[in-house]
């Protein structure tokens, strides 16, 4: 039998009835079990993540199905066959980490490849594009998806006015607003890395790269209503299809593919490449296929796995880098900050963040160190004692810059400012018909909520990018909204 124990390993014997005075009388205060058991239990909770604070994970294996060797040197892709455990975190955005998995939200897709070089994460989301392109507008942006200050309540006025007053969001509004916004669980959705990542070869030549996770589960979505049902049926449902799925050895995989564009390619489009509002087209940049990622093994707790997780998109290796996209820019700075203060400065050490190769720094110390911290080894670098040294094969290739001159520029200027083309291929050519009908429907459910004195300030703005995505978009939803048009006098915008 084992011995009930406190957590400093001393056998107890009581763990339901406090020490009392008498079999009615007071609690007395050197019942230490007492005060050990609630003191911790008040700090069961750690803070929650800002955003994406619903989620669900698992383990699993990348494996590499085709040769893209002469294009990185990243170690996990340098052989066919070639598998590396990732482990997946799934996620919806806005709300908080006891709200609904079926809400209208994008869905976070991050994946941690645990490679020989180090851990690679690419933190993305089932949409290949993003609301904002600058990083200094993020928090305003989710400031309108969280409560309002007043009410405590979502509120729908403050979002469609950000959207309205943001033309950049149209494309991601488009996305959301259909049923791809009500995805069914996590395994019938794609991801997407979404920002322009760089790779670099062994002669140092760098491309461009996109990411996409295709589902090989399909695309299958709930209708707005199927998603609203299941809100109050169950609430976890993404949570319980996922582990439920992994137990019945029914393993979710999706095909890793990359889009690719060279450096001279990219200095030539009519169109920014390093824009996260904007997808590159297939067509011109045509899906090359990478490898296959599967889920196979569920986390045996969640809060060491899932809630302990940290991704980060500065986290990349040796083969893989940046862009010079401001949102990867401004998210390389922000995620590691969240970290410290979500799980402490030595969140790098808790196992799921860990990389199982090696880690060799000088970094000690710290609050819950619990590692050999290091032992007696130098913690100063050069030391005339251990053999750790640089090696300039992992020297990144030198970035030649578009300018050497510093503003702020407006991310909307001429050149920048075509918000309307790719939002109205997507509703033309990627929608179904039936696709088109939810995609009006949702808008107008959701638009009709906007209120107060701006209502109808807002509601004309916000057409107004719809009629630029399309006229029969913009006329169904003015319809919808009890809005009247004459066709001989254009709305104006
Ligand atoms: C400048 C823009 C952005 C900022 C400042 C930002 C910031 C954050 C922060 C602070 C977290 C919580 C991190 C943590 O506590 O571990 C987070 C989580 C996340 N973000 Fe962002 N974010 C931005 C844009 C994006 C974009 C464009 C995507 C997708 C393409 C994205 C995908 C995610 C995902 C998937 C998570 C959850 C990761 C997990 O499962 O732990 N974010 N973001």
């Amino acid at each position: 039998m084992k011995k009930l124990r406190t957590a400093s390993g001393i056998p107890y014997y009581n763990h339901e009835d406090s020490q009392t005075v008498g079999p009615r009388g007071p609690v007395l205060i050197q019942d230490f079990i007492l005060h050990e058991k609630m003191a911790h239990f008040n700090r069961e909770r750690i803070p929650e993540r800002m955003v994406h604070a619903k989620g669900s994970g698992a383990f699993g294996t990348f494996t590499v199905t085709q040769d893209i060797s002469h294009l990185t040197k990243a170690k996990l892709f340098d052989k066919l066959g070639k598998e590396t455990k990732v482990f997946l975190r799934f996620s919806t955005v806005g709300g908080e980490k006891g709200s609904a998995d079926t809400e209208r939200d994008p869905r976070g897709f991050a994946v941690k490849f645990y490679t020989e070089d180090g851990n690679w994460d690419l933190v993305g989301n089932n949409t290949p594009i993003f609301f904002v392109k600058d990083p200094k507008k993020f928090s305003d942006f989710i400031h309108t998806q969280k409560r309002d200050p007043y009410t405590n309540c979502k509120n729908p006025t403050m979002t469609w006015d950000f959207f309205s007053l943001n033309p950049e969001t149209i494309h991601q509004v488009m996305f959301l607003m259909s049923d791809r916004g009500t995805p069914y669980g996590y395994r019938f959705m794609h991801g997407f890395g979404s920002h322009t990542y760089s790779m670099y070869n062994n002669g140092n030549k760098r491309i461009f790269v996109k990411f996409h996770f295709k589902s090989m589960q399909g695309i299958k979505n709930f209708s707005a209503i199927e998603a609203q049902n299941m809100k109050s049926q169950d609430p976890d449902f993404a949570q319980r299809d996922l582990v439920s799925a992994i137990d019945n050895l029914d393993f979710p995989k999706w095909k890793l593919n990359i889009q690719v564009m060279t450096e001279e390619q990219s200095a030539l489009l009519d169109f920014n490449p390093f824009d996260l509002t904007k997808t590159w087209s297939q067509k011109q940049f045509p899906l090359i296929e990478v490898g296959i990622l599967e889920l196979n093994r569920n986390p045996k707790n969640y809060f060491v796995d899932v809630e302990q997780s940290a991704f980060s998109p500065s986290r990349i290796v040796d083969g893989i880098g940046f862009s010079p996209d401001r949102m990867l820019q401004g998210r390389i700075l922000s995620y590691p900050d969240a970290q410290r203060y979500r799980l402490g400065t030595n969140y790098e050490l808790i196992p799921v963040n860990a990389c199982p190769f090696m880690t060799q720094n000088y970094q000690r110390d710290g609050a819950m160190r619990t590692d050999s911290n290091g032992e007696d080894c130098p913690n100063y670098y050069p030391n005339s004692f251990d053999d750790i040294s640089e090696d300039i094969s992992y020297k990144r290739p030198v970035e030649e810059l578009a300018s050497n001159i510093a503003d702020h520029y407006w991310r909307n200027a001429d050149g920048e400012n075509d918000h309307y083309t790719q939002p109205g291929l997507f509703y033309r050519t990627v929608l179904s018909e039936n696709e088109q009908k939810s995609l009006i429907e949702n808008i107008i459910n959701a638009m009709s909520s906007i209120d107060g004195p701006k209502r109808k300030e807002i509601i004309t703005r916000q057409l107004c990018h719809f009629f630029r995505v399309d006229m029969g978009l913009g006329m169904a939803i003015a319809k919808g909204l009890n809005i009247h048009i004459h066709e001989n006098q254009p709305f104006i915008c």
